[in-house]
């Protein structure tokens, strides 16, 4: 089946590039850390495109280049080298000679990205099929059109297999089994605030609970550290964002799609330090966006083993000193907004009363 292959030692820009390509509608994206098993690979199946990265260890992007062109496994595959701004101008010419028709920077611009490499995908005599959006990736979601697109809520037959993944990822929930759906209602209700359409706060509500599901890979020694995480433990930690990602990403559910965004982008920080991506700004999908917001608060007004409870009052002051740097600021306003229906959803949790919709006020 034709392919994108991407070569990169750097797993995180790996990621990167693949989910922007997997937005863009690409069907099939191949990736690889170690070029040396690349090689081997490629041999054997030609990619489409080829996306190389300039500086890897071991074997470097022009001479895995001249390697496949000697084995005459890139004949036929348009070639783009990526690599670090620093490095650009020295090594352009030396990707052009290699056989690169397109030199791109990291960390890549996704539209930018996304378009070069649909105008490399033209020119493959092996044509990649698949459904490519030129000008939409929910990652990439502008100002102007932050919104989801308007569609309904989970579709009927999603919905035992939502409601099944809901009850796999509560078990990985250290807290009290109702955060997960607690802090869906928040989400809703910030999203109301924001101004979404019920449709859409129906989807998020449908697709919050999931956002820690990548939660059921860690080891309970992981996940009862809390914040005190270093090294190694902290990188599967953080590693739930992406294996959330991984395990819903296949579906065409609508639902189980924006629960893959969500999975994804919850801990990335407007100001672009967070992770798995460091995405930054309107980069983080809004389903992201918001779901950061209210699992902050959640997680700030919930008795945890390793930090005591915190009043919500103190919870949202917090939450608006990091305004433009954890948070969206948009968003941020949003929550302020909501916050009376906010406290009117955790005392009903808090009371053990769990109701089956978005309390009226909120709509
Ligand atoms: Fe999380």
């Amino acid at each position: 089946m034709p392919y994108i292959g991407i070569v990169d030692d750097n797993p995180t820009a790996l990621l990167h590039m693949r989910i922007l390509l997997e937005r863009a509608g690409f069907p099939d994206v191949r990736t690889h850390t170690d070029p040396r098993a690349s090689l081997a690979a490629f041999k054997l199946e030609p990619p489409s495109v080829l996306l190389v990265d300039y500086l890897m260890p071991g074997l470097d992007g022009i001479e895995l280049l001249g390697q496949l062109q000697e084995a005459g496994a890139t004949l036929h595959t348009p070639v783009a080298m990526v690599s670090g701004a620093e490095d650009l101008e020295s090594m352009r010419l030396c990707a052009y000679r290699a056989g690169a028709i397109e030199v791109l920077a990291k960390p890549v611009n996704p539209q930018e990205f996304t378009l070069k490499v649909r105008n490399l995908a033209r020119l493959s005599t092996v044509p990649l099929h698949g459904r490519f959006q030129a000008d939409f990736s929910p990652l990439v979601v502008p100002r102007s059109s932050r919104a989801p697109s308007a569609k309904t809520g989970a579709q009927r037959d999603d919905v035992p297999m939502l409601r099944m993944l809901e009850k796999v990822a509560a078990f990985r929930d250290d807290r009290t089994g109702k955060h997960t759906t607690r802090m869906a209602f928040y989400a809703a209700a910030i999203a109301h605030s924001y101004g979404l359409s019920i449709a859409q706060q129906d989807q998020l509500m449908e697709a919050a609970p999931l956002h820690d599901i990548g939660n059921i890979a860690c080891t309970d020694a992981v996940l009862l550290k809390g914040e005190t995480l270093d090294g190694e433990s902290r990188l599967a930690m953080e590693g739930h964002t992406t294996t959330g990602y991984e395990l819903l990403r296949d579906s065409p559910s609508v639902a189980m799609q924006l629960a893959a965004e969500i999975a994804l982008t919850h801990h990335e920080r407007w100001d672009g330090s967070g992770y798995p991506l460091g995405l930054a700004g309107e980069h983080i999908a809004l389903s992201g966006r918001i779901v950061a917001v209210a699992d902050a608060f959640d997680g700030m007004t919930t008795v945890r083993p390793y930090e005591p409870q915190w009043l919500a009052e103190r919870a949202r002051r917090v939450i608006k000193s990091q305004s433009g740097s954890a948070f969206d600021p948009a968003v941020v306003d949003a929550f302020d907004a909501a916050f009376d229906s906010l406290l009117r959803i955790k005392r009903h949790f808090d009371g053990g009363e769990v109701f089956a919709a978005i309390p009226s006020s909120t709509h």
